[in-house]
């Protein structure tokens, strides 16, 4: 079938880059669109800008769901979107990435028996305590459209014995919205406005539950990032789960790093382009270091984004705080990795992802 009435799905941040493209393109080539957030992401920060950054309309729907713990957030999100889909009726759902909200959509629709197509399929940390990778797997098993932005995704998905007819590679549709914006991030000269210089300054970004909720270890992170700040200027632009850790388990950030809120998506892009290293556990920085060039610095033992390591300019560092300052010497030496763009990441993605629709998709209940 064609799909005609599609919905894009975002929730949380990491979504907002992902869908942008997508959605902006599939309205462009006449499908019916329709754009619904969840409200897993509610703060101003987390979401609002990144719709005004990234020329995003404002949703059709906002669910509201909020926070909550994994079952209650879920639960929500089902119950909502669900009503939502009874509604508007799409034939195709797109979901993105692995958040709640990613797994809770494909889920309802799959149910309504509707088309789920997956942005970023395919990818595997193979760390089943991440959330992130029950959300991946669970996706994965209940779309029909597998999306995927790497050939590494492909493999695994193979691997996993799924139908070559579900699995389409469409590259990256993260780069997609990175190549269509990094002049204009670029031209905001963020860096400059806070002091920095371009190539002499780091950037730190940490969240995941394995690096923020244990105060002991994210003790050790931040006197790691200190020692590195005592040389050379260190960015921490602060998730509110890791403020809100810092500040339940009384903890001192230390002094030489430049703690600020979370900044918008063309402050990031700019910031991040001009700095001379990354330290982060997130994925999507991984990417978008490897498609711009600049070196990262992965607190993590494993990445979904192996493909950032064996073409990009990622390094996984694994789980020693102790390995980070060392690190960010070596780079500052001169011995940083010398990375290529992966296959895909060429700011047309969601180009492809049309495509793909376009030329007719078969669904699982055919089979
Ligand atoms: C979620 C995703 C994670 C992604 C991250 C990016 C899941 C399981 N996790 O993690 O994969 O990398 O988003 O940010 O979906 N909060 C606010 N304001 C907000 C949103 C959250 O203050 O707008 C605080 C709340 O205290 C909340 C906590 O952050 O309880 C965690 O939010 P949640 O959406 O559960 O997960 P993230 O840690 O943001």
């Amino acid at each position: 079938m064609i799909p005609s009435r599609v919905a894009c799905v975002v929730g949380a941040r990491p979504n907002f880059m992902k869908v942008a493209p997508v959605y902006a393109a599939l309205t462009r080539a006449g499908f019916a669109t329709r754009l619904v957030h969840t409200g897993q992401h509610y703060d101003a920060k987390m979401s609002a800008v990144f719709f005004d950054d990234l020329g995003m309309p404002r949703p059709d729907a906002f669910l509201g769901v909020g926070s909550g713990d994994h079952a209650q957030q879920t639960a929500a999100i089902l119950q909502k979107f669900d009503a939502d889909v009874a509604e508007w009726q799409p034939d195709l759902v797109l979901v993105a990435g692995d958040v709640n909200s990613t797994i809770a959509c494909a889920l309802v629709a799959a149910k309504r028996n509707i088309a789920v197509g997956h942005i970023e399929a395919g990818l595997r940390s193979r760390d089943w305590t991440m959330p992130e990778e029950v959300n991946r797997v669970l996706t994965d098993a209940c779309s029909d459209l597998l999306l995927t932005p790497s050939r590494d995704a492909d493999d695994n998905l193979r691997a996993e014995g799924v139908a070559d007819w579900r699995i389409h590679f469409v590259g990256n549709c993260m780069i997609d919205s990175l190549r269509t914006h990094l002049a204009h991030a670029r031209a905001l000269q963020t860096p400059q406005s806070l002091g920095l210089t371009a190539g002499h300054y780091a950037v730190a970004t940490l969240h995941r539950p394995s690096n923020v909720d244990e105060p002991a270890r994210l003790a050790q992170i931040l006197a790691a990032l200190g020692a590195v700040a005592r040389d050379l200027p260190v960015l921490f632009p602060i998730h509110p789960r890791t403020q809100k850790r810092i500040e339940d388990a009384g903890l001192a950030v230390p002094r030489d790093v430049r703690l600020v809120e979370p900044m918008g998506y063309l402050q990031f892009l700019g910031t991040m382009a001009d700095a001379q290293v990354l330290v982060t556990d997130s994925g999507g920085i991984q990417e978008e270091t490897t498609a711009l060039g600049v070196p990262c610095l992965t607190l993590r033992a494993n990445t979904e984004r192996p493909i950032t390591v064996t073409e990009g300019t990622n390094v996984l560092l694994g789980l020693d705080p102790a390995t980070i300052a060392p690190a960010v010497a070596a780079i500052r030496a001169g011995r940083s990795k010398q990375g290529r763009v992966p296959e895909g990441w060429d700011g047309h993605a969601a180009d492809r992802v049309v495509e793909t629709l376009r030329a007719g998709i078969r669904t699982l209940r055919e089979d």
